[in-house]
């Protein structure tokens, strides 16, 4: 069940979040969103489910949640509202989502490169864009109320929930009315901030790090964002860009 008494006032947004599609089971909110753009649906229209049982990550990774405790939810956005923004949405986004959690219960998230939402080392929250003709489709997952045994033991190390930190019950639609009021104001940024906001909340800055692409490993230390958003490492002095990938600490 999605609590619309709890949501609706805490929502304060123009647009993202009016039209909300609850549905009790899905495969993936990424895949019904496209289903539903199909449809002609509204400009920011949420999809979300209690329960994602095939969940698809970054790089054509497994995205695992539990059901009735993790915050599985994909935002419909139209490609021409935010042209200029679309390398710099996944950062923003990450961004979003830890101040969200900051504002709401002061946990000191922090984020890896692109946009994995860390809480002491380990990951709570992934956030997986796709674009086709003039839709974006901006998914995110966060593990918000698990426990222990709940996390999936392919994951289990490395990975942790809100709950695991805060030792309370966190209420989903609270935690998504605040990230989807910040992703709005944080559309309207301009990337210089962004930038500045994401470069604070990295968890890596000027810290060794490994990237790994297509098999390829680099070492390198992380300098920070570009003005274009892509990533940069230090490779025995030479600044190498870092676009696709991900980053082991
Ligand atoms: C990552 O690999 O870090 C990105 C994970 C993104 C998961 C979210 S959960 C909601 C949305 N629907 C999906 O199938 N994936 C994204």
């Amino acid at each position: 069940m999605f609590n619309h008494q709890v949501f609706n006032p805490i929502l304060k947004t123009d647009f993202i979040g009016h039209n909300v599609q609850y549905f009790e089971t899905l495969d993936s909110t990424n895949k019904k969103a496209w289903e539903l753009i199909e449809t002609d649906i509204k400009n920011g229209t949420i999809v979300i489910t209690n329960n994602q049982i095939n969940g698809q990550g970054r790089r054509g990774t497994q995205w695992f949640s539990s059901k009735q405790k993790s915050l599985t939810f994909s935002i419909i956005l139209n490609n021409d509202y935010i042209k200029n923004y679309q390398s710099f949405l996944s950062l923003l986004s990450g961004v979003s989502c830890v101040k969200a959690i900051e504002k709401i219960y002061g946990m000191p998230c922090g984020l890896k490169w692109p946009n994995d939402i860390m809480l002491n080392n380990k990951k709570i929250g992934g956030i997986l864009i796709e674009a086709r003709q003039k839709y974006l489709v901006l998914g995110i997952g966060l593990n918000v109320n698990e426990n222990n045994h709940d996390i999936n033991s392919q994951i289990k190390e490395k990975s942790t929930s809100l709950k695991l930190y805060y030792k309370k019950n966190i209420e989903i639609e609270l935690l998504l009315a605040t990230i989807l009021n910040e992703i709005e104001c944080h559309l309207k940024a301009n990337t210089k901030d962004i930038i500045k906001w994401w470069t604070n909340y990295c968890i890596h800055m000027n810290k060794e790090i490994n990237f790994h692409n297509n098999k390829i490993i680099i070492k390198g230390n992380f300098k920070g964002i570009n003005q274009n958003g892509e990533g940069i490492i230090s490779v025995m002095g030479e600044r190498k860009k870092i676009i696709t990938g991900a980053v082991n600490i």
